[in-house]
């Protein structure tokens, strides 16, 4: 695919001065130019992290907020990210959706402002399970993506990931044919809703226990450009994961 394959690692609210010495040390093993890799610790340590990563393996924040600066306490600008180095940020995770209660439309704002600001995002979408019992797996991912669109002027800084909330940090996988549906379905959304050209270049990729058991069979997916890792991020197996499509 003319897709370069790309995997995050999503460490969520985890990790310490200790613990992410030993994931750097195995971060700057990885030797894997045909794959993008970044990284999205706590903030506190991203500078902390991209001090100490030696090779291509880029940070990421796990959020930020609408606008560049003001009287917003405990928030982070997108031109703060950037200032510091920070060249790519998660928006509208699960975890903020359905933890923080973030709105589709704040996200909506979210991203708009993030990339206006000239930082590449890893926005978010994906069902419930009780979305995906009633069917609507499609409306509900399709509503995300519609204000993802309706908010970025530019493709080419902006990978999706697609993670089915049922799918996060249950050790339940996606099956691939699962995941590829919904892959399927949102490039064609692009293609229908945005532009043939957007959608054959945005990389879509897949989070939702990923682990190095399950990424190569998911990785063989004709949609599937990566992964975003949650849970196996933290451990030295996301090596194998950023491999998945040797
Ligand atoms: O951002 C990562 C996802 O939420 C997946 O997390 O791999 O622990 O299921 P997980």
């Amino acid at each position: 695919s003319e897709r370069k394959f790309f995997v995050g690692g999503n460490f969520k609210m985890n990790g310490n001065k200790s613990s992410l010495a030993d994931i750097v040390a195995n971060l700057n093993k990885i030797d894997c130019p045909n794959t993008d890799v970044v990284v999205a610790p706590p903030s506190i340590y991203l500078q902390y992290l991209s001090a100490s990563i030696t090779n291509q393996v880029k940070v990421a924040s796990q959020n930020c907020y609408k606008v560049a600066k003001g009287a917003y306490t405990g928030e982070i600008s997108p031109d703060m990210l950037k200032d510091m180095g920070i060249e790519w940020v998660i928006l509208g995770h699960s975890e903020r959706r359905h933890v923080f209660n973030e709105s589709n439309e704040l996200i909506g704002q979210k991203v708009k402002h993030a990339v206006e600001s000239g930082i590449k995002i890893i926005p978010c979408v994906g069902e419930k399970l009780d979305e995906r019992e009633a069917g609507v797996t499609e409306n509900i991912v399709f509503e995300q993506m519609e204000m993802i669109k309706n908010n970025v002027s530019d493709w080419s800084g902006v990978v999706i990931a697609y993670e089915p909330v049922w799918a996060i940090g249950t050790g339940k996988t996606a099956t691939p044919d699962q995941a590829q549906e919904v892959h399927d379905k949102i490039r064609k959304w692009l293609a229908k809703n945005v532009s043939d050209e957007v959608a054959a270049t945005t990389r879509i990729i897949y989070g939702g226990s990923v682990n190095a058991s399950n990424c190569k069979e998911l990785a063989k997916c004709k949609d599937i450009d990566g992964f975003l890792v949650g849970g196996a991020s933290l451990k030295p197996e996301f090596n194998d994961i950023v491999k998945a499509n040797a």
